[in-house]
């Protein structure tokens, strides 16, 4: 951390196994922005609570993200790998913003609506200000640069609309903060029964997580939903077909995606060849992480200095800022 290079902020909850969407929709790009920019990468565990109140299953679900975030290559040295818990200034960023944000537009979040739904009788105020909390991660570092899944969009546009309030009212201290994907679309990884995205608490047969072993793998894969197979050359491929097909292109070499397409607009596709292939093809890509995530798990004394030296350096980002935030709105008094 130089202090002169952009800064990039994102985090991940711990309510479950990382997944494929994860992976492709932030991992990745966690790993490809640490050479180039100041990075923060935090595990959220206070918003976990928002939907996970009991806790007996987080100390573990903490330590496997940290985990599975270096297993993939997120290096510790290079970013601030941190939990959310351990910058306390968060909290206080966190209200000053809830006096930014109207009920009005929090209710509409999809995010919170499909959790109330969810949830029908815990629809607590967490719920609601979930998206003032996520951007109070984000500028406490006074980030521009949130690499994030498709599903993070509208909390994106959330975070500007909080900090443009906030710039307007108390004068220019944040950024506003985007989505990025490298200049590309932003990633949604589809579940394998073609009805939603791949989810760390729910979906769980049709999600492909990095702890999965290689038959659970190959079982998942192979009850993906197909068909009898196109009966015109050259048809639209059906929504399931085409989420097996985008699953492919995350693993599969190019010419092993372009022979099942062209067995697909040839009317000559076999779907079980299809799903042999593409469960090899995962597996290959997910037993080394597993292997390495498993490794640095069993290494307790190691995470525990992760995650101190995490927190001293997004506590130093954090401190300044504050420092900043607090002068704005005029509670220095001496
Ligand atoms: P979470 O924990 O649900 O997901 C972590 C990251 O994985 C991405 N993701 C996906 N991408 C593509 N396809 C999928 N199927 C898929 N599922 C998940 C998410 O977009 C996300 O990038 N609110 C955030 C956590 C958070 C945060 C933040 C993120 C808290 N503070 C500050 C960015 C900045 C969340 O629940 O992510």
């Amino acid at each position: 951390m130089d202090g002169k290079r952009e800064i990039v902020m994102s985090g991940i909850r711990p309510t479950g196994f990382l997944h494929l969407g994860n992976y492709f929709g932030a991992v990745k790009n966690y790993v490809r922005m640490q050479e180039q920019f100041d990075c923060f990468f935090m595990v959220a565990d206070w918003h976990s609570l928002t939907t996970h109140p009991d806790t007996e299953a987080l100390k573990g679900h903490v330590k496997r993200v940290l985990a599975e975030n270096i297993a993939c290559g997120l290096d510790p040295n290079k970013v601030a790998l941190y939990c959310q818990s351990h910058v306390h200034e968060t909290a206080e960023l966190y209200l000053y913003l809830n006096m930014l944000a109207y009920k009005g537009e929090l209710e509409k979040t999809v995010t919170f609506k499909d959790k109330a739904k969810q949830q029908p009788d815990n629809v607590n105020a967490g719920l609601l200000t979930y998206p003032v909390l996520q951007a109070a991660d984000i500028i406490l570092h006074r980030a521009k640069y949130v690499p994030v899944g498709k599903d993070q969009e509208q909390h994106l546009e959330m975070a500007r609309n909080f900090v443009n309030r906030f710039n307007h009212r108390y004068g220019d201290v944040f950024p506003e903060p985007f989505a990025f994907n490298f200049g590309e679309e932003l990633v949604k990884v589809p579940s394998l029964d073609g009805a939603g995205k791949m989810s760390k608490s729910e979906n769980q047969l049709a999600t492909l997580y990095l702890a999965d072993d290689d038959d659970l793998i190959r079982k998942k894969v192979m009850k993906a939903k197909t068909d009898a197979g196109p009966t015109e050359p050259n048809s639209a491929k059906p929504d399931y077909i085409e989420n097996i097909f985008l699953l492919m292109k995350l693993v599969c070499a190019e010419e092993v995606v372009a022979k099942f397409d062209a067995d697909f607009n040839a009317c000559t596709i076999r779907y079980g060849d299809l799903k042999k292939q593409l469960a090899e093809d995962m597996i290959k890509f997910i037993a080394p992480i597993r292997a390495k995530a498993a490794e640095i798990q069993q290494d307790e004394a190691y995470l525990k200095q992760v995650m101190e030296q995490g927190a001293e350096k997004a506590r130093t980002s954090a401190k300044a800022t504050m420092d900043l935030v607090r002068s704005a709105i005029g509670l220095k008094y001496y």
